[in-house]
C-alpha cells in the first residue's frame, strides 16, 4: 500500500457568469470533493473554449471572472490545485502525441462532433469556418488534459461521459503501442442536481436565457423570480412525502423551480410551511417568490462580497494561477517526457 491519494481532475470552460445551475451541478460537487482527502486539480479549459466561435471572445476576461468566483464559493488554492489549461502549455504537445494514436473515424463518431457538425450544416451563415481540425480533436485534447496528471478519477456529467470513455480508448491504445506509461482513470458519477430554468424548462443554462446568477444582486434576484411563470393553480401533489426529488416533479414547472431553489437555500422549516401551503392550494404564490428572492439574497450575499472584495482583485487571481501552473507543471512534463521517450523521440533538450 502507498499513501498516495487518490488524483481527481476535473475540467470547465470559461462561460463567463456563473448560474445556480452549475452551482448545485458542479461547484458543490467540486467542494465536497476538495473536502475529501483526494488531490484535486480543477483547470479552466480556454484552449477547449477556442473550438466554439460564440465561446471566442473574452476567454480571458472570462477566465479571471469565473475564477474569482469560484474562490468566492470556497474553492481553496491551498489544498486544491486550480489553473488554466494554456498555463500548461504541454497539455497541446501530449495532445499532439496522442493524436498519432487516435483514428479519424472514432472522432468523427463522437456524439458532440456529429451535433455540431448538423448544427453548422442547418446554418451555413455561421461566421468563419466552425468545422475546425481543433473541433474534431475536441476529444484528444480532452485526453491529454486528464492523462497528463495522471488522473485516477474523473468527475463528468453525462455530457462528457462519452468523452471520457474516448480518453480511456486513446490511453490505452497508447499503452498497447508503447508500453503501459498512461494512466487510465475511471468516471466519478456525480450526483448532481439538475436544476430547472427560471422558465419552467427542464435545464437551466446559459444558452437558453433562463438563469439565475450566482452574482445577481437582490434587485435582479427579484425581478426574475417574479418573473417565473406560475399562472397554474396548484393540484393535488397525490403524495405524503416531502421529499423535494419527488414533490417537485408534481408541480407546474415554474413552481417548481420556486420549492427546488427553496429547499435548496431556505432553513428546513420554511421549505415544509410552504409546501403545507401547496396543498391547502390556497393563494400564495406572491409571498411564496418574495420568500425565495429572499433566501436566494441571503445565500449569495457572501459570495458577492467576497468577489467583489479589492484584495481578489485581477492581479490577485493571475498570481493564484501563476502559483498554480508553477505546481502542476512539472507532474505534467514527467508525463510527457515519458510519451516522447517510449514513442522514439527522446525526451526534450531543451524547453522554453
Ligand atoms: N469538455 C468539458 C466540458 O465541456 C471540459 C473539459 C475539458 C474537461 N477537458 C476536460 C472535463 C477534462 C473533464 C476532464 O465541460
Amino acid at each position: 500500500m502507498t499513501d498516495k491519494k487518490e488524483v481527481i481532475l476535473s475540467g470547465i470552460r470559461p462561460t463567463g457568469r456563473l448560474h445556480y445551475g452549475n452551482y448545485f451541478g458542479a461547484i458543490t460537487n467540486f467542494l465536497r470533493l476538495q473536502e475529501a482527502d483526494a488531490q484535486c486539480y480543477y483547470f479552466i479549459a480556454d484552449y477547449h473554449a477556442l473550438t466554439t466561435i460564440t465561446e471566442r471572445r473574452e476567454i480571458f476576461r472570462a477566465t479571471l471572472d469565473m475564477l474569482r468566483t469560484y474562490v468566492a464559493c470556497g474553492l481553496d488554492p491551498e489544498r486544491s490545485i486550480i489553473y488554466r489549461q494554456s498555463d500548461l502549455p504541454c497539455t497541446a504537445e501530449l495532445a499532439l502525441l496522442l493524436g498519432m494514436v487516435t483514428n479519424i473515424g472514432h472522432l468523427e463518431r463522437g456524439t458532440t462532433y456529429k451535433d455540431s457538425l448538423a448544427k453548422i450544416q442547418d446554418d451555413p451563415k455561421m461566421e468563419g469556418n466552425p468545422l475546425s481540425y481543433g473541433l474534431l480533436g475536441y476529444p484528444v485534447l480532452m485526453a491529454a488534459d486528464i492523462l497528463i496528471v495522471r488522473a485516477d478519477a474523473v468527475p463528468v456529467g453525462d455530457d462528457q461521459r462519452q468523452h471520457l470513455e474516448m480518453a480511456c480508448d486513446i490511453a490505452a491504445k497508447f499503452n498497447h503501442r508503447f508500453g503501459e506509461v498512461l494512466h487510465i482513470p475511471r468516471p466519478l458519477g456525480r450526483d448532481a442536481l439538475r436544476l430547472p430554468g427560471l422558465d419552467g424548462s427542464m435545464k437551466m443554462g446559459k444558452s437558453e436565457n433562463n438563469t439565475l446568477d450566482l452574482l445577481d444582486p437582490p434587485d435582479v434576484v427579484l425581478a426574475k423570480i417574479k418573473a417565473v411563470p406560475t399562472t397554474t393553480e396548484p393540484e393535488p401533489l397525490d403524495t405524503d412525502s416531502n421529499d423535494p426529488e419527488f414533490v417537485i416533479g408534481k408541480m407546474p414547472p415554474g413552481v417548481g423551480v420556486l420549492y427546488r431553489l427553496l429547499s435548496l437555500l431556505a432553513p428546513e422549516e420554511v421549505y415544509l410551511e410552504y409546501l403545507d401551503l401547496y396543498r391547502q392550494r390556497g393563494k400564495f404564490y406572491g409571498s411564496l417568490k418574495k420568500t425565495v428572492a429572499e433566501h436566494v439574497s441571503k445565500f449569495n450575499a457572501p459570495i458577492i462580497e467576497s468577489y467583489n472584495d479589492p484584495a481578489h482583485n485581477d492581479a490577485f487571481i493571475e498570481d493564484f494561477l501563476r502559483e498554480n501552473a508553477k505546481r502542476v507543471t512539472p507532474i505534467a512534463l514527467e508525463t510527457v517526457e515519458r510519451c516522447r521517450e517510449v514513442m522514439g523521440i527522446g525526451r526534450s533538450l531543451f524547453r522554453a
